[in-house]
């Protein structure tokens, strides 16, 4: 079996499910702390799966990350768990430091103990996978080549900064102790499940609600989108085949300004659930921009395609069909999550 960590997020879930769909000889342990952006309702169906069990926990818990270890012998640990969000850790960065860098320092000890106690066949057959961010590389240039695995780390977000710190505890506990890790970055993600926080389904949900579309400054920065699908499968081919301490990039090769993707969002919203009042584009609306905001993203993916063979299946135009059918679909889903709590975000950092 694999242990994940926050298999109940966005890209965390899909992948638990994608995974279940692909391996369903393998069972998954999935240790989650459902926070606000956990969702127990992601895995509902699994719900009938003896293959999948749901811990509620947090990986900065080191007893508990040693409990599991022991009970469950995972020949893999898969680790999604973190704060995620940037204009969160802009407000408030103590938890991304928490769960981002403690978290992972944690799991990385816990792994360590339990790997070095194995036999000799299930030690080398042993993998912590770690799943970072692409803003770790800090910000491109409209000229400058798209990030390869040896860009230099210039993290400019708490988010960013914390999630480049784990990536150098999980590079140094390979260089130092040998524990066999692989590390993957990857561009923004999209698709079921993302959060209505994020551009894409905040922009989706507040449509159809007919609320203002939030865009930061001039909508100019560029982000490389990929279906979270992609991501999953990127991630499987990895534990399968990349060569252990290696880092590998991952993206969409579909880099887009901000405008663009808002725009597009409105153009499927009109064509699949048109407004009475006129086009969607009508709600978007210019506000303050991130402060240090990344002007561009972009991955240079050849390195997991060379190595791998790993390539992305969807083009934007269909996955972003899929994820807007799957918002449309799915009304309750997107009535759940936007919970008292959620209000009190959208409040906090929109009101002005
Ligand atoms: P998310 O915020 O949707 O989900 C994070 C999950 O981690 C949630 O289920 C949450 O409950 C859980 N979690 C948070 N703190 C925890 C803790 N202390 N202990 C246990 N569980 C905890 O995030 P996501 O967008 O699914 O991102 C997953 C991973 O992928 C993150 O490591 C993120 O940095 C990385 N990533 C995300 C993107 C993207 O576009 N979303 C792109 C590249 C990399
Ligand atoms: O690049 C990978 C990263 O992508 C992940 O590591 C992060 O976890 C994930 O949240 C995402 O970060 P971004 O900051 O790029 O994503 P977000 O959806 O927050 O913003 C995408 C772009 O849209 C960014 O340039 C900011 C802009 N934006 C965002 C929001 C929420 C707006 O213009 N308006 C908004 O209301």
């Amino acid at each position: 079996m694999i242990l994940v960590t926050g298999g109940a997020g966005f890209i965390g879930s899909n992948f638990v499910l994608d995974w279940r769909a692909a391996h369903p000889d393998e069972a998954v342990v999935n240790l989650d702390a459902l926070t606000y952006a956990g969702n127990r309702e992601n895995l509902e169906a699994l719900r009938a799966d003896v293959g999948h069990v749901l811990v509620h926990g947090d990986i900065t818990d080191r007893a508990l990350v040693d409990r599991l270890l022991a009970e469950h012998r995972p020949r893999a640990l898969v680790h999604f768990a973190a704060e995620s969000h940037v204009d969160r850790s802009i407000h408030g960065p103590g938890a991304f430091m928490k769960t981002n860098i403690d978290g992972t320092f944690t799991l990385l000890e816990a792994a360590r103990g339990y790997w070095g106690a194995l036999d000799e066949p299930s030690k080398a057959a042993f993998r912590f996978l770690h799943v970072s961010t692409d803003e770790v590389y800090g910000s491109l240039g409209p000229q400058d080549a798209p990030f390869a695995e040896t860009h230099p780390y210039e993290p400019n977000s708490p988010y960013s900064a914390s999630k480049a710190a784990s990536d150098h505890l999980v590079r140094a506990w390979h260089h130092t102790y040998g524990l066999p890790v692989l590390t993957t970055n990857c561009s923004n993600n999209y698709g079921p499940f993302h959060f209505p926080e994020k551009l894409i389904p905040l922009m989706i949900v507040n449509a159809l609600a007919g609320k203002a579309l939030p865009v930061y400054g001039d909508g100019m920065q560029v982000r490389d989108w990929l279906y979270v699908k992609d991501h999953c499968s990127a991630i499987r081919a990895v534990l399968a085949g990349g060569r252990l301490g290696e880092t590998y990039n991952i993206g969409g090769w579909n880099e887009k300004p901000n405008i663009e993707i808002v725009h597009t969002v409105c153009a499927l919203l009109d064509e699949l659930r048109p407004s009475a009042e006129g086009s969607y584009t009508r709600l978007i609306t210019h506000v303050k921009d991130r402060p240090g905001h990344d002007r561009r993203y972009a991955i240079d993916a050849r390195k997991i395609e060379r190595e791998l063979g790993w390539r992305p299946a969807e083009t934007f135009e269909t996955g972003i069909r899929k994820t807007v059918q799957w918002y449309l679909q799915n009304p309750d889903w997107v009535q759940r999550v936007q919970s008292g709590a959620y209000r009190d975000w959208v409040q906090q950092q929109y009101a002005a």
